[in-house]
């Protein structure tokens, strides 16, 4: 897959911004553009047929402020006929009850846009109480969950993991 992928995140304290940085960094130079949603309207993922989106949780399952103040623009995407992969950041330790729950709240608001979604990633390997981000069945994230406050020694290879698995992804719905 060498089409242009478009990665939209919103991060408060640079941390979805680090972890998208090295998402981008799996890919050949320059596949990946990175936009910062605060300063960029959710319209322009449009020019992209592939996209990833990152956000983080914040104050008790809420969403990422800048994503807070996007949402309205998230029911007027046309992202028919492209391919979608979400990653979050959450802390599975201080907020137990609500690890990653702007991660399955994003994925429910896309669930009208047309989007083929992809990188659902397992929920092996990490110890929390409660999630909006799980599938029904409860056996996967709806995309990759990062957590960089209890586990930011096993990030970088969730990412290169995460990004592998895209690769065979975008093999397969292509
Ligand atoms: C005040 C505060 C509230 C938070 N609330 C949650 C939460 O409800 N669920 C969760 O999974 N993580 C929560 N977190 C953890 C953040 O999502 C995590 O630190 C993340 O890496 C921040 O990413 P950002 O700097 O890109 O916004 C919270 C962190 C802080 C400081």
């Amino acid at each position: 897959m060498t089409d242009k992928i478009g990665l939209f995140y919103g991060s408060t304290t640079c941390f979805t911004e680090i972890a998208a940085e090295k998402i981008q960094a799996q890919f050949p130079p320059g596949q990946v553009e990175l936009f910062n949603i605060k300063d960029v309207p959710l319209k322009e993922a449009e020019q992209f047929d592939n996209l990833i989106f990152g956000l983080s949780t914040w104050d008790f399952g809420e969403i990422q402020e800048d994503w807070e103040s996007r949402w309205d623009e998230i029911s007027d995407l046309n992202l028919a006929g492209k391919v979608v992969a979400l990653f979050g950041m959450g802390d599975q330790v201080g907020y137990t009850d609500w690890f990653q729950d702007a991660l399955g709240m994003l994925h429910d608001e896309l669930a009208a846009s047309g989007a083929t979604r992809i990188g659902f990633w397992p929920n092996q390997g990490y110890d929390f109480a409660a999630s909006k981000a799980l599938t029904p069945d409860g056996e996967f994230f709806v995309g990759l969950a990062l957590d960089e406050d209890t586990q930011y020694d096993l990030s970088e290879e969730r990412i290169q993991q995460w990004v592998a698995q895209l690769h065979q992804e975008y093999a397969e719905v292509s």
